[in-house]
Order: structure tokens, then C-alpha cells, then sequence
């Protein structure tokens, strides 16, 4: 009719691939931040699925991370390395599945010695990968890159076809374990699937990472060590957007792919940390301006058109997430203060990389 509009058909959701229902999962690095959120988020969401958490426990896993899930008969716990073949392969005679978190995370830590993530980031998920190869009945390996692969950028996307450039010693081992989940698909049909999110934020993140760093000192009247002029821009994913990214590619990702996930919601670092004072009715004072990071990355921005095709958009808007992840904080202060207090680590870590600084 004329004056009316065309309708346009609703593009098909792709069909899923593969499914989590009734399937026994191995995820690795489950008692970090990303892991813990990701084993609450499959639990909830299939009543028949299984998980076995596989952490060494080191300074950032934390078992209080999963209090709530101990006791539920389709959860294990395994302490172990992920670079034991041993326990590993007696681990993947039990699964279909697996889901790879476990990595040395935070970018000042590898500034200062870059050791433990060359082994474990890139010789464990290599003693994983060879230990897949070995096991059959494994449906999917999901590795979980990141966007900082790709290196800085001032403007524009990457796309996941884009050069590999990564700037720090974390970035780098996360290269090695990302071409190596590739290099395992391509040479021996290892049915890898690979995820390059961005910045994520959300509650039981170690509080040495940006966001719960400033948000505890803040609550705490203690000052807000902001690198350089706190220019950098970063694109902040709720940890719940990306479980569902990880979800998603699970069921519907091609092997041997690599998919973006991000919000495409780029924020100044200072702007973040102005907020976060607002949200706690802190004054904006507190921010102290401290000698830059090396090799500071100036911005990460990924297009994530490949993971949206499959179905999957953002929902959480920074704005109301980063207000319930303060309120979390704010109500889940003991968690915190038993790192920040109790730990030896963390106070040693923080004297090393802040105490140069001030
Ligand atoms: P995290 O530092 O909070 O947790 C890492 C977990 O891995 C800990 O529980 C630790 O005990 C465990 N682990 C470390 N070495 C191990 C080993 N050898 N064997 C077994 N377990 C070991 O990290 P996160 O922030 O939850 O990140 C999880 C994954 O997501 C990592 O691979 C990281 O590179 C990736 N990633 C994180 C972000 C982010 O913003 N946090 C963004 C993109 C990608
Ligand atoms: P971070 O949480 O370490 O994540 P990544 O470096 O992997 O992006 O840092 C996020 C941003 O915040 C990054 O630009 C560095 C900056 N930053 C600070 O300004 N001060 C700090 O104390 C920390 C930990 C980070």
C-alpha cells in the first residue's frame, strides 16, 4: 500500500551449536572475580548443569567469592594448577566442556615481574590445550583472551581480524594463549572458541583493579592514586553482560573464532573516579594525580558486530551498574577489608607499586 512502510523481517536468532543443559563443566580460575560470577551465572540459569572449579588459589583467588554456591550439590572444588597435567587430565575425563579463566590478570603486577604470567597464562593454558587434545569428548574449549590483545588505539575499532599488538607483559602472555587456542584448532581440530572482552567491572573484583580500588579507598577516606592525567579510556563491561557474551559464544560461536565483547560505553578514567566519589558523597579531593603507568595503553575499543550477530547485545548501562557495584562494596564490606587488612600480599604489592609513586 502506498505510504506504508515495508515491514523488514526480524533477523533469525542463529541456532544454537551446542547446549550447557545437563553437561559437566570444567572452568578454570572459578574462585576470581570473572570465574566466581560466571559459575553463579550457570548455576542460576541451567538446574541440570555441573561445574568443577579448578583454581590454585593464588593471592587473587578467593573461596568467600563462592560462599553462597559451597554447598550445592552440582558444584566441586578442585585446588589445583592448571599447569598439572596430571590433575588437569583426570579432571577432563569427567567433562564435556570447558571454560578458561585462570590467569595472572592485573597489568601493574606484570609490569613489576612479568614471570608468573609467561607460565601461567601461556604454559598453563598450553598444558590445558595438550590435555584437551588428549580427551575426547571435550564439545568446546572457551579461552578467555582480552581486548588489551589488540593493543592502544585513539580512535576507531578493532576488529577481531585486527593485528595483535599488545604493549604489556599481562597483554602479552594473553597474545601467546590466545594464538595458542587458535594454533590448537587449526593444527589439531581442538574445538576452541576465543573471547576478547573489555574492562570488566562487578561485584567480588580484587580491589587492586581500578574500579573496587578507588571505590574501597574512597569509603575509607583514603586518597585516589589516578595515573598520569587520568586521560586513559576505557570501555566498561558489566561482569554479568559478559558472562552472557560467554554464554552465548558457548552455544553459537564458530571454533576456532575469536569474538569482541564490549559495551561500547568509553569513559575517561578521571570521570570514573569523580563519579564513584559522587556515588559515596566523597569529596573530589581525594583524587591524587601519581606518576603514569609504563607503557600506559591510552584506550581499548573493540567492535563487537561478530558476538551482537550471534544474538548477544549489552544490558547493563555503565551508569546504574557501576551505582550497584559501589552499593555492593559499600554492603559487602567485610569481604573487602579481610583482603585489604588481613592480606600480607596485597599490603606488599601496594607499598611496591604505590610506594614509588607518592
Ligand atoms: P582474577 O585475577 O580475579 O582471577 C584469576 C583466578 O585464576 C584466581 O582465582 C586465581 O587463583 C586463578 N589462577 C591463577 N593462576 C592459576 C593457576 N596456575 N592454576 C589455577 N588457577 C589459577 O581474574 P579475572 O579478572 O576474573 O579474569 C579472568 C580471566 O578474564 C583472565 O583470563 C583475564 O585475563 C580475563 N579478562 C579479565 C578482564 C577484567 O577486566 N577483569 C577483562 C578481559 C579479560
Ligand atoms: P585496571 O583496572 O588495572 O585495568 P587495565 O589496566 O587492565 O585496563 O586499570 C584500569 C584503568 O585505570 C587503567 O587505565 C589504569 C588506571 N588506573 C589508575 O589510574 N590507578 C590505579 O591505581 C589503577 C589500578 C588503575
Amino acid at each position: 500500500m502506498p505510504g506504508t512502510k515495508p515491514k523488514r523481517k526480524k533477523a533469525a536468532r542463529p541456532r544454537d551449536l551446542r547446549t550447557l543443559r545437563g553437561k559437566t563443566i570444567l572452568v578454570t580460575g572459578g574462585a576470581g572475580f570473572i570465574g566466581s560470577n560466571f559459575i553463579r551465572y550457570v548455576l542460576g540459569r541451567y538446574e541440570d548443569i555441573r561445574v568443577i572449579n579448578l583454581d590454585k588459589l593464588t593471592y587473587a583467588g578467593n573461596l568467600d567469592n563462592l560462599a553462597d554456591i559451597a554447598g550445592d550439590p552440582r558444584y566441586e572444588f578442585v585446588r589445583g594448577d592448571i599447569r598439572d597435567a596430571a590433575v588437569v587430565a583426570g579432571i577432563l575425563g569427567r567433562v564435556q566442556g570447558v571454560a578458561h579463566f585462570a590467569a595472572e590478570t592485573h597489568v601493574d603486577r606484570s609490569i613489576l615481574s612479568g614471570g608468573e604470567f609467561v607460565l601461567t597464562d601461556v604454559h598453563g593454558t598450553y598444558t590445558l590445550l595438550e590435555a584437551v587434545r588428549n580427551a575426547p569428548g571435550i564439545e568446546f574449549f572457551l579461552h578467555v583472551s582480552t581486548d588489551e590483545v589488540y593493543g592502544s588505539r585513539d580512535a576507531g575499532f578493532f576488529k577481531e581480524t585486527a593485528a595483535l599488538n599488545p604493549s604489556s607483559p599481562y597483554s602479552a602472555s594473553k597474545v601467546g594463549a590466545d594464538r595458542l587456542a587458535h594454533a590448537f584448532h587449526v593444527t589439531y581440530g581442538t574445538p576452541a572458541l576465543i573471547v576478547r572482552p573489555s574492562n570488566n567491572y562487578g561485584p567480588y573484583q580484587y580491589p587492586e583493579k581500578f574500579i573496587p580500588l578507588f571505590t574501597t579507598n574512597a569509603m575509607e577516606d583514603q586518597a585516589l592514586p589516578l595515573y598520569g592525567k587520568g586521560r586513559n579510556v576505557r570501555d566498561w563491561l558489566h561482569v554479568e553482560d559478559n558472562c552472557r557474551a560467554i554464554e552465548t559464544v558457548i552455544l553459537r560461536g564458530e571454533t576456532g573464532q575469536a569474538y569482541n565483547v564490549g559495551a561500547n560505553d568509553e569513559r575517561f578514567n578521571i570521570d570514573v573516579a569523580k563519579r564513584i566519589l559522587k556515588l559515596l558523597g566523597k569529596p573530589v579531593d581525594l583524587i591524587k594525580f601519581v606518576p603514569d603507568r609504563l607503557g600506559h595503553d591510552r584506550r581499548y575499543a573493540v567492535d563487537c558486530r561478530k558476538l551482537k550477530a550471534l544474538g548477544w547485545k549489552r544490558e547493563v548501562d555503565f551508569e546504574a551498574g557501576l551505582e550497584e557495584t559501589v552499593r555492593w562494596y559499600v554492603e559487602n564490606r567485610n569481604w573487602w577489608l579481610k583482603i585489604k587488612t588481613k592480606s600480607a600480599e596485597y599490603k606488599a604489592f601496594i607499598e611496591k607499586n604505590y610506594g614509588v609513586r607518592s
